[in-house]
């Protein structure tokens, strides 16, 4: 996708599904507001400073679906700060729910194009960044839909810290290799993997994914790669 067609607020992939819940439909109305940046709104000097609860760090999770990944992320870890970005509404609805039944106070939202948010940042001002299971537009003609691109991880690049991680998952080999591929033309952007276990094996702590659970059923091999911003 171009920056043009980014900047028009083009996205393949479906933004909404089947009806909302009444429930869902009010926490989109009442809740969302709330969480979401605002990203005409200047950027906060210190991102910390975007959460309600007191976070020491930043990540983001681009295209978090149900957000039950997320959730566990932000449970887990009280004191950093998540920027959840998901635009299929019915995701973001699912999330909701979440957010609001555990009482997370360290999560932010925004509903629409992750690339939007990444040129929002501040440089240098996360410590993580989680692509999981990206839609895998498996046909040559639909690679140029992946989000992994040269212009992304660019922008990827530049919103992290030094020592910050891109950490990506998927079962699609073809977009594996293209993720790598891409990446060793990013010269801050480095491989962290010694042996075929650490990209085999998920990396600790990890919760699964929807994705990865349908993926596993359907007996493909899914990779996890950790990229260090050098
Ligand atoms: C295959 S799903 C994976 C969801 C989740 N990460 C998982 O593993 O279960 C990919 C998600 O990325 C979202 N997505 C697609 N393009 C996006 C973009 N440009 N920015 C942010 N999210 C995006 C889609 O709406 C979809 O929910």
């Amino acid at each position: 996708m171009t920056d043009a067609r980014r900047e028009r607020g083009a996205l393949y992939g479906r933004r909404k599904g089947k009806k909302l819940r009444a429930g869902q439909a009010e926490r989109l109305e009442a809740l969302l507001p709330r969480l979401r940046l605002d990203l005409a709104a200047p950027v906060p000097a210190d991102l910390r400073n975007l959460f309600a609860a007191p976070v020491s760090d930043v990540r983001m999770e681009i295209g978090f679906g149900g957000g039950e990944h997320m959730l566990h992320e932000a449970g887990a870890n009280a004191g950093t700060g998540f920027i959840g970005v998901e635009p299929f509404l019915n995701g973001m609805a699912k999330a909701l729910a979440g957010i609001d039944e555990n009482g997370l106070s360290n999560v932010r939202l925004y509903d629409n194009d992750a690339a939007h948010v990444l040129d929002w940042l501040p440089e240098a001002s996360l410590a993580r960044i989680d692509l999981l299971y990206p839609d895998p537009w498996p046909k040559t003609r639909q690679f140029k839909r992946r989000f992994v691109s040269d212009e992304n991880l660019k922008k990827i690049v530049r919103a992290l810290k030094a020592g910050g991680e891109f950490r990506f998952a998927s079962d699609i080999a073809s977009y594996v290799e293209w993720t790598l591929a891409h990446v060793r033309r990013q010269p801050r952007l480095v491989w962290t993997a010694e042996r075929a276990d650490d990209w085999r094996n998920p990396w600790t702590g990890w919760p699964g994914t929807r994705y990865e659970a349908k993926a596993i059923r359907e007996k493909r091999a899914p990779a996890y790669l950790i990229f260090r911003r050098a």
